[in-house]
């Protein structure tokens, strides 16, 4: 694993948009990996800025989130698909056709885990997969004990984060307790990952780098991927 250490969130923001701006420039119709929570909202407002000014163009771009509350619809404002729509996708030049997230409200979890499963298939593979972390350690809703052969499936969320999360909701009481995620195997197969840590995040990325692979630290496993970045801003 790379490491890049940035002296604020601005800087951190800023390296990875001008990542994405670089990888678009070279591969306009890119198969782009995309999370959500306050890690990358200013990332995504350089990009809406960069985009605005002409530098990047999202009009061949795909995209995939990593994952979405099971229960919410994509109309509820605690959802991932409101957080994407009002921070980026409704701010750019995106086709509506190239946007991917699970469906949160879906009857059959399984099925709408295996057609996305499909759907990154068919679109070729993650080409850049932008990741923040939990402080349990857990990528996209990849718990701890996750294993590390998962696909896209629907989880039981952590207490530990819906004591995080919970701060978004009215109540911790009313958070889904449950979500669709991409599996640590679906986003291991991604070209190349890009892990941006905030420094509030410095402890977990301390036992991420210090400690042995292992399940229980869902982020570990990122250390055996052939091309993967840690962005990390120091205080
Ligand atoms: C949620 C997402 C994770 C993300 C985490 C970090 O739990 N499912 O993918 O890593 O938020 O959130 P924040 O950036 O707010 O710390």
């Amino acid at each position: 694993m790379q490491i890049i250490k940035v002296k604020n969130y601005q800087e951190l923001s800023q390296k990875v948009a001008e990542i994405v701006k670089n990888h678009i420039q070279l591969k306009s119709n890119l198969v782009l990996g995309l999370p959500t929570g306050s890690t990358p909202i200013l990332m995504y407002k350089l990009l809406v800025k960069m985009n605005k000014k002409g530098e990047i163009n999202f009009s061949q771009v795909i995209t995939f989130n990593l994952d979405e509350y099971f229960g919410l619809s994509a109309n509820n404002i605690q959802s991932y698909h409101y957080f994407m729509d009002k921070n980026l996708f409704s701010k750019i030049n995106i086709k509506k056709e190239n946007i991917h997230l699970l469906d949160g409200k879906t009857k059959n979890p399984q099925t709408e885990c295996d057609k996305y499963e499909q759907e990154i298939n068919e679109a070729g593979g993650i080409d850049l997969q932008i990741l923040s972390i939990g402080h349990n350690g857990h990528v996209a809703f990849n718990e701890p004990g996750s294993p590390f052969n998962s696909k896209t499936r629907l989880v039981n969320l952590d207490r530990e984060t819906k004591i995080n999360n919970g701060r978004y909701f009215d109540s911790a009481g009313k958070m889904p307790n449950q979500a669709l995620t991409m599996g640590i195997a679906t986003i291991m197969s991604a070209q190349e990952i890009i892990l941006m840590a905030t420094k509030n995040k410095k402890e977990i990325i301390e036992k991420t780098l210090k400690n042995m692979v292992t399940e229980q630290i869902p982020a570990t496993i990122l250390k055996q991927h052939p091309n993967c970045t840690l962005i990390i801003e120091q205080e």
